[in-house]
Protein backbone atom coordinates (compact mmCIF):
# COMPACT_ATOMS: atom_id res chain seq x y z
CA UNK A 1 0.00 0.00 0.00
CA UNK A 2 1.47 3.75 -0.87
CA UNK A 3 1.23 6.35 1.80
CA UNK A 4 1.26 10.13 0.80
CA UNK A 5 2.36 12.72 3.00
CA UNK A 6 1.40 17.07 2.29
CA UNK A 7 4.74 18.64 3.50
CA UNK A 8 4.03 21.65 1.08
CA UNK A 9 2.77 24.38 3.73
CA UNK A 10 5.18 27.30 4.66
CA UNK A 11 4.88 26.31 8.56
CA UNK A 12 4.56 30.62 9.30
CA UNK A 13 2.61 29.88 12.60
CA UNK A 14 5.74 27.61 13.84
CA UNK A 15 8.45 30.93 12.73
CA UNK A 16 11.20 31.35 13.46
CA UNK A 17 11.32 27.58 13.41
CA UNK A 18 10.40 27.02 9.86
CA UNK A 19 12.35 30.19 8.39
CA UNK A 20 15.33 27.99 7.51
CA UNK A 21 13.61 24.42 7.36
CA UNK A 22 10.62 23.06 6.62
CA UNK A 23 8.16 21.52 9.53
CA UNK A 24 8.19 18.50 8.74
CA UNK A 25 12.03 18.89 9.59
CA UNK A 26 11.30 20.21 13.21
CA UNK A 27 12.41 18.32 15.59
CA UNK A 28 9.88 16.98 18.09
CA UNK A 29 12.14 15.50 21.31
CA UNK A 30 15.01 15.57 19.64
CA UNK A 31 13.66 13.80 15.86
CA UNK A 32 12.79 15.48 13.07
CA UNK A 33 8.84 15.35 13.25
CA UNK A 34 8.07 13.42 9.93
CA UNK A 35 10.19 10.38 11.10
CA UNK A 36 7.08 9.62 13.41
CA UNK A 37 4.35 10.29 10.45
CA UNK A 38 7.06 7.65 8.50
CA UNK A 39 7.08 4.97 11.76
CA UNK A 40 3.15 5.20 11.95
CA UNK A 41 2.99 3.93 8.31
CA UNK A 42 5.54 1.49 7.88
CA UNK A 43 3.66 0.09 11.29
CA UNK A 44 0.73 -0.59 8.78
CA UNK A 45 1.64 -1.82 6.23
CA UNK A 46 2.73 1.11 4.17
CA UNK A 47 5.90 0.41 1.99
CA UNK A 48 6.19 3.69 -0.36
CA UNK A 49 5.59 6.85 0.81
CA UNK A 50 4.96 9.81 -1.87
CA UNK A 51 5.94 13.43 -0.02
CA UNK A 52 4.37 16.07 -1.90
CA UNK A 53 7.01 18.95 -1.44
CA UNK A 54 7.34 22.93 -2.51
CA UNK A 55 8.20 24.75 0.79
CA UNK A 56 12.20 24.14 0.83
CA UNK A 57 11.83 21.17 -0.90
CA UNK A 58 15.64 20.62 -1.11
CA UNK A 59 16.26 19.84 2.28
CA UNK A 60 13.44 17.04 2.86
CA UNK A 61 14.72 15.74 -0.22
CA UNK A 62 18.08 15.37 1.23
CA UNK A 63 16.93 14.57 4.76
CA UNK A 64 14.79 11.68 3.79
CA UNK A 65 16.36 10.68 0.22
CA UNK A 66 15.23 7.13 -1.19
CA UNK A 67 14.00 6.43 2.17
CA UNK A 68 16.01 3.33 2.31
CA UNK A 69 17.23 4.24 6.04
CA UNK A 70 13.78 4.39 7.18
CA UNK A 71 13.01 1.03 5.80
CA UNK A 72 10.54 2.53 3.14
CA UNK A 73 10.85 3.78 -0.46
CA UNK A 74 9.95 7.34 -0.12
CA UNK A 75 9.09 9.26 -3.92
CA UNK A 76 8.23 12.98 -4.23
CA UNK A 77 5.81 15.21 -6.61
CA UNK A 78 7.29 18.75 -6.24
CA UNK A 79 5.40 21.14 -6.55
CA UNK A 80 6.52 24.57 -8.23
CA UNK A 81 4.14 26.96 -7.31
CA UNK A 82 2.07 25.87 -4.03
CA UNK A 83 -0.83 23.60 -5.17
CA UNK A 84 -2.90 23.53 -2.14
CA UNK A 85 -3.44 20.51 -0.39
CA UNK A 86 -5.70 19.16 -3.26
CA UNK A 87 -3.82 20.66 -6.11
CA UNK A 88 -0.41 18.62 -4.55
CA UNK A 89 -2.68 15.15 -4.19
CA UNK A 90 -3.67 15.82 -8.11
CA UNK A 91 -0.10 16.51 -8.73
CA UNK A 92 1.17 13.29 -6.92
CA UNK A 93 -1.72 10.98 -8.81
CA UNK A 94 0.27 9.77 -11.30
CA UNK A 95 2.85 7.91 -8.74
CA UNK A 96 -0.44 6.13 -7.67
CA UNK A 97 -1.53 3.21 -10.05
CA UNK A 98 -3.93 1.51 -7.59
CA UNK A 99 -5.84 2.07 -4.62
CA UNK A 100 -6.65 3.04 -1.61
CA UNK A 101 -4.14 5.61 -0.71
CA UNK A 102 -3.29 6.27 2.58
CA UNK A 103 -3.09 10.24 2.71
CA UNK A 104 -1.79 12.42 5.45
CA UNK A 105 -0.94 16.02 6.83
CA UNK A 106 2.54 16.32 7.31
CA UNK A 107 1.88 17.98 11.11
CA UNK A 108 -0.13 15.76 12.84
CA UNK A 109 1.23 13.80 16.13
CA UNK A 110 -1.16 10.40 16.46
CA UNK A 111 -0.95 7.01 16.97
CA UNK A 112 -4.06 6.49 15.04
CA UNK A 113 -5.19 2.59 14.72
CA UNK A 114 -4.83 3.19 10.73
CA UNK A 115 -6.04 -0.75 10.23
CA UNK A 116 -9.57 0.36 11.88
CA UNK A 117 -9.63 3.48 9.18
CA UNK A 118 -8.91 0.91 6.38
CA UNK A 119 -11.70 -1.69 7.70
CA UNK A 120 -14.12 1.68 7.87
CA UNK A 121 -13.47 2.77 4.30
CA UNK A 122 -13.66 -1.34 3.26
CA UNK A 123 -16.90 -2.11 4.72
CA UNK A 124 -18.51 1.23 3.41
CA UNK A 125 -17.84 1.34 0.63
CA UNK A 126 -16.73 4.63 0.49
CA UNK A 127 -14.40 6.57 -2.37
CA UNK A 128 -12.86 8.70 0.47
CA UNK A 129 -13.21 7.85 4.23
CA UNK A 130 -11.66 10.63 6.59
CA UNK A 131 -10.57 10.15 9.81
CA UNK A 132 -11.92 12.54 12.66
CA UNK A 133 -11.40 13.48 15.97
CA UNK A 134 -13.51 15.04 18.92
CA UNK A 135 -11.89 19.18 19.81
CA UNK A 136 -12.92 21.51 21.89
CA UNK A 137 -12.62 24.37 19.57
CA UNK A 138 -13.76 23.26 15.97
CA UNK A 139 -13.45 26.64 14.67
CA UNK A 140 -9.07 26.13 14.12
CA UNK A 141 -9.84 23.22 12.33
CA UNK A 142 -12.23 21.15 9.21
CA UNK A 143 -16.14 20.83 10.33
CA UNK A 144 -17.25 17.71 9.77
CA UNK A 145 -20.70 16.09 10.53
CA UNK A 146 -21.74 12.87 9.76
CA UNK A 147 -24.79 11.26 9.14
CA UNK A 148 -26.15 8.02 11.95
CA UNK A 149 -24.88 5.85 9.02
CA UNK A 150 -21.17 7.52 9.25
CA UNK A 151 -21.65 9.38 6.13
CA UNK A 152 -20.01 12.49 6.11
CA UNK A 153 -23.17 15.28 5.49
CA UNK A 154 -21.07 18.40 5.42
CA UNK A 155 -17.42 19.66 5.36
CA UNK A 156 -16.67 23.25 6.54
CA UNK A 157 -13.00 24.72 6.73
CA UNK A 158 -12.40 26.99 9.51
CA UNK A 159 -16.26 27.30 10.28
CA UNK A 160 -17.20 30.43 12.68
CA UNK A 161 -18.50 29.64 16.16
CA UNK A 162 -22.10 30.21 14.92
CA UNK A 163 -21.49 27.61 12.19
CA UNK A 164 -20.52 24.75 14.94
CA UNK A 165 -23.15 22.30 14.64
CA UNK A 166 -20.76 19.44 16.10
CA UNK A 167 -16.84 18.96 17.92
CA UNK A 168 -15.83 15.95 14.80
CA UNK A 169 -13.32 17.46 12.91
CA UNK A 170 -11.10 16.40 10.25
CA UNK A 171 -7.89 14.85 11.84
CA UNK A 172 -5.71 15.08 8.00
CA UNK A 173 -5.72 11.40 8.24
CA UNK A 174 -7.97 9.97 4.80
CA UNK A 175 -8.38 7.21 2.93
CA UNK A 176 -9.06 7.83 -1.01
CA UNK A 177 -9.36 5.62 -3.63
CA UNK A 178 -7.85 7.14 -6.86
CA UNK A 179 -10.69 7.88 -8.48
CA UNK A 180 -11.49 11.36 -6.30
CA UNK A 181 -8.24 12.44 -8.10
CA UNK A 182 -10.12 12.52 -11.23
CA UNK A 183 -12.15 14.91 -9.42
CA UNK A 184 -9.53 17.47 -8.56
CA UNK A 185 -8.59 20.06 -11.43
CA UNK A 186 -5.26 20.53 -12.58
CA UNK A 187 -2.60 22.95 -12.67
CA UNK A 188 -3.97 24.97 -10.10
CA UNK A 189 -4.62 25.75 -6.61
CA UNK A 190 -7.05 23.29 -5.20
CA UNK A 191 -7.42 23.16 -1.60
CA UNK A 192 -9.08 19.63 -0.51
CA UNK A 193 -10.81 20.70 1.93
CA UNK A 194 -12.94 23.96 0.51
CA UNK A 195 -13.18 22.85 -2.89
CA UNK A 196 -12.71 18.81 -3.46
CA UNK A 197 -14.30 17.80 -0.32
CA UNK A 198 -17.65 19.53 -0.69
CA UNK A 199 -18.09 18.82 -4.23
CA UNK A 200 -17.92 15.63 -3.64
CA UNK A 201 -20.76 15.67 -1.21
CA UNK A 202 -22.56 17.68 -3.81
CA UNK A 203 -22.14 15.31 -6.42
CA UNK A 204 -22.99 12.70 -3.65
CA UNK A 205 -20.28 10.50 -4.43
CA UNK A 206 -19.98 8.69 -0.75
CA UNK A 207 -17.67 9.50 1.60
CA UNK A 208 -17.38 8.25 4.88
CA UNK A 209 -16.37 9.33 8.46
CA UNK A 210 -14.06 7.05 11.41
CA UNK A 211 -14.39 8.64 14.41
CA UNK A 212 -10.87 7.61 16.48
CA UNK A 213 -10.09 7.67 19.87
CA UNK A 214 -6.36 7.83 19.77
CA UNK A 215 -3.77 10.25 20.95
CA UNK A 216 -4.10 13.21 18.18
CA UNK A 217 -2.79 16.70 18.09
CA UNK A 218 -1.70 19.07 15.07
CA UNK A 219 1.72 20.56 16.20
CA UNK A 220 1.58 23.62 13.93
CA UNK A 221 1.45 26.38 16.18
CA UNK A 222 4.00 27.02 19.38
CA UNK A 223 1.87 26.08 22.05
CA UNK A 224 0.67 22.80 20.71
CA UNK A 225 4.47 22.19 19.49
CA UNK A 226 5.32 22.48 23.21
CA UNK A 227 2.60 20.40 23.87
CA UNK A 228 3.51 17.47 21.87
CA UNK A 229 7.20 17.44 23.53
CA UNK A 230 5.02 17.43 27.01
CA UNK A 231 2.77 14.36 26.02
CA UNK A 232 5.56 12.41 24.57
CA UNK A 233 7.25 12.97 27.82
CA UNK A 234 4.29 11.95 29.74
CA UNK A 235 4.15 8.71 27.23
CA UNK A 236 0.60 9.91 26.37
CA UNK A 237 1.10 8.84 23.10
CA UNK A 238 2.61 5.64 21.76
CA UNK A 239 6.13 7.05 20.40
CA UNK A 240 9.52 5.64 21.59
CA UNK A 241 11.44 8.34 23.71
CA UNK A 242 14.86 8.60 22.74
CA UNK A 243 17.34 7.60 25.06
CA UNK A 244 18.54 5.41 28.40
CA UNK A 245 15.58 6.02 31.03
CA UNK A 246 18.33 5.72 34.03
CA UNK A 247 15.33 6.34 36.51
CA UNK A 248 11.11 7.81 36.15
CA UNK A 249 11.24 9.65 33.30
CA UNK A 250 14.89 10.86 33.03
CA UNK A 251 16.25 9.49 29.56
CA UNK A 252 20.03 10.37 28.77
CA UNK A 253 21.31 9.64 25.33
CA UNK A 254 24.84 8.48 25.30
CA UNK A 255 27.52 10.41 26.84
CA UNK A 256 25.31 13.24 28.66
CA UNK A 257 26.98 14.15 31.92
CA UNK A 258 25.06 15.64 35.01
CA UNK A 259 27.07 17.15 37.84
CA UNK A 260 26.55 15.40 41.28
CA UNK A 261 25.59 19.16 42.47
CA UNK A 262 22.92 19.05 39.55
CA UNK A 263 19.38 19.10 40.06
CA UNK A 264 16.99 17.51 37.38
CA UNK A 265 13.35 17.18 37.85
CA UNK A 266 11.46 14.62 35.92
CA UNK A 267 10.13 14.24 32.91
CA UNK A 268 13.49 15.29 31.31
CA UNK A 269 14.79 13.92 28.13
CA UNK A 270 18.85 14.99 27.56
CA UNK A 271 20.61 14.35 23.88
CA UNK A 272 23.84 12.82 22.84
CA UNK A 273 26.52 14.79 24.91
CA UNK A 274 24.86 17.21 26.71
CA UNK A 275 26.27 18.66 30.01
CA UNK A 276 24.56 19.64 33.05
CA UNK A 277 26.89 21.56 35.30
CA UNK A 278 27.25 21.83 39.41
CA UNK A 279 24.38 23.98 40.69
CA UNK A 280 22.45 23.99 37.45
CA UNK A 281 18.73 23.11 37.56
CA UNK A 282 16.80 21.20 34.37
CA UNK A 283 13.33 20.44 34.55
CA UNK A 284 10.30 19.66 35.06
CA UNK A 285 9.46 19.20 31.04
CA UNK A 286 12.43 19.75 29.22
CA UNK A 287 13.92 18.40 26.12
CA UNK A 288 17.40 19.50 25.78
CA UNK A 289 19.48 18.40 22.31
CA UNK A 290 22.33 16.92 21.57
CA UNK A 291 25.77 18.90 22.49
CA UNK A 292 23.88 21.27 24.95
CA UNK A 293 25.48 23.44 27.46
CA UNK A 294 23.77 23.89 30.97
CA UNK A 295 26.59 25.69 32.85
CA UNK A 296 26.66 26.38 36.63
CA UNK A 297 23.37 27.68 38.62
CA UNK A 298 21.92 28.17 34.84
CA UNK A 299 18.10 26.63 34.94
CA UNK A 300 15.42 25.61 32.62
CA UNK A 301 12.16 24.43 33.26
CA UNK A 302 9.05 23.55 30.65
CA UNK A 303 11.35 24.28 28.12
CA UNK A 304 12.80 22.61 24.32
CA UNK A 305 16.81 23.46 23.78
CA UNK A 306 17.96 21.96 20.45
CA UNK A 307 21.40 21.46 19.81
CA UNK A 308 24.44 22.95 20.45
CA UNK A 309 22.47 25.68 22.61
CA UNK A 310 24.57 26.91 25.51
CA UNK A 311 22.74 28.30 28.73
CA UNK A 312 25.74 30.28 30.20
CA UNK A 313 26.11 30.75 34.36
CA UNK A 314 23.00 31.43 35.98
CA UNK A 315 20.91 32.28 32.46
CA UNK A 316 17.06 31.16 32.75
CA UNK A 317 14.72 29.56 30.32
CA UNK A 318 11.11 28.59 31.25
CA UNK A 319 8.44 28.15 28.38
CA UNK A 320 10.50 28.78 25.68
CA UNK A 321 12.00 26.99 22.80
CA UNK A 322 15.10 27.86 22.21
CA UNK A 323 16.25 26.35 18.19
CA UNK A 324 19.88 25.29 17.89
CA UNK A 325 23.10 26.98 18.48
CA UNK A 326 20.91 29.45 20.22
CA UNK A 327 23.17 30.98 23.44
CA UNK A 328 22.60 33.10 26.42
CA UNK A 329 24.77 34.80 28.01
CA UNK A 330 25.74 35.07 32.07
CA UNK A 331 22.60 35.85 33.59
CA UNK A 332 20.17 36.14 30.61
CA UNK A 333 16.75 35.35 31.09
CA UNK A 334 13.98 33.55 28.56
CA UNK A 335 10.35 33.01 29.12
CA UNK A 336 7.24 32.42 26.95
CA UNK A 337 9.47 32.79 23.32
CA UNK A 338 10.26 31.21 20.66
CA UNK A 339 14.02 32.38 19.56
CA UNK A 340 15.55 31.47 16.15
CA UNK A 341 18.51 29.13 15.74
CA UNK A 342 22.23 31.18 16.48
CA UNK A 343 20.86 33.87 18.70
CA UNK A 344 22.91 35.33 21.32
CA UNK A 345 21.42 36.60 24.23
CA UNK A 346 24.22 39.22 25.98
CA UNK A 347 24.53 39.49 29.58
CA UNK A 348 21.37 39.61 31.40
CA UNK A 349 19.20 40.17 28.63
CA UNK A 350 15.23 39.52 29.32
CA UNK A 351 13.46 39.63 25.91
CA UNK A 352 10.27 40.92 26.01
CA UNK A 353 6.76 41.09 23.58
CA UNK A 354 8.00 39.27 21.16
CA UNK A 355 5.82 36.09 19.52
CA UNK A 356 6.18 32.72 21.67
CA UNK A 357 4.18 30.17 23.29
CA UNK A 358 1.37 31.79 25.59
CA UNK A 359 1.93 30.90 29.19
N1 LIG B 1 2.35 19.96 -0.96
C1 LIG B 1 1.60 20.90 -0.38
N2 LIG B 1 1.24 21.99 -1.10
N3 LIG B 1 1.27 20.76 0.92
C2 LIG B 1 0.52 21.73 1.50
C3 LIG B 1 0.10 22.88 0.81
C4 LIG B 1 0.48 23.00 -0.58
O1 LIG B 1 0.18 23.98 -1.26
N4 LIG B 1 -0.61 23.65 1.66
C5 LIG B 1 -0.63 22.99 2.85
N5 LIG B 1 0.06 21.84 2.75
C6 LIG B 1 0.27 20.84 3.80
C7 LIG B 1 0.91 21.40 5.05
O2 LIG B 1 2.31 21.25 4.97
C8 LIG B 1 0.31 20.52 6.15
O3 LIG B 1 1.06 19.35 6.37
C9 LIG B 1 -1.04 20.12 5.59
O4 LIG B 1 -0.99 20.38 4.19
C10 LIG B 1 -2.20 20.91 6.23
O5 LIG B 1 -1.91 22.29 6.15
P1 LIG B 1 -2.01 23.23 7.43
O6 LIG B 1 -1.63 24.59 6.97
O7 LIG B 1 -1.30 22.64 8.58
O8 LIG B 1 -3.58 23.24 7.65
P2 LIG B 1 -4.40 23.42 9.02
O9 LIG B 1 -3.70 22.80 10.15
O10 LIG B 1 -4.78 24.85 9.15
O11 LIG B 1 -5.76 22.61 8.67
C11 LIG B 1 -5.71 21.29 8.16
O12 LIG B 1 -5.43 20.37 9.20
C12 LIG B 1 -6.46 20.25 10.23
C13 LIG B 1 -6.03 19.17 11.18
O13 LIG B 1 -4.88 19.54 11.82
C14 LIG B 1 -7.05 20.95 7.49
O14 LIG B 1 -6.90 19.73 6.82
C15 LIG B 1 -8.17 20.88 8.51
O15 LIG B 1 -9.38 20.44 7.87
C16 LIG B 1 -7.82 19.88 9.59
O16 LIG B 1 -8.84 19.86 10.60
MG1 LIG C 1 -1.84 22.01 10.52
Amino acid sequence: MKGIILVGGRGTRLRPLTFFRPKPLVPLVNRPFLEYQLDLLRRYGVEEVILCVNYQAKKLMRHFADGNRFGLTIRYAAEQEPLGTAGALKNAAAMVDTGPVIVLNGDILTDVDLEQVLRTHRESGAWATLTLVEVDDPTRYGLVVLDRRGRVQRFLEKPSWDEVTARTVNAGIYVLEPAVFDYIPAGREVSVERETYPQLLQRGVPVSGHVARSYWLDIGTPDKYLQAHWDILEQRVSVPVPGREVSPRLWFGQGAEVSPQATLIPPVVLGEGVSVRAGATVGPYCVLGDQVTVREEASAAHAVLGRRCVLGRGARVQQAVLDQETRLEEGACVDGLLVAAGSVLGRGTRPAGLPGPPR
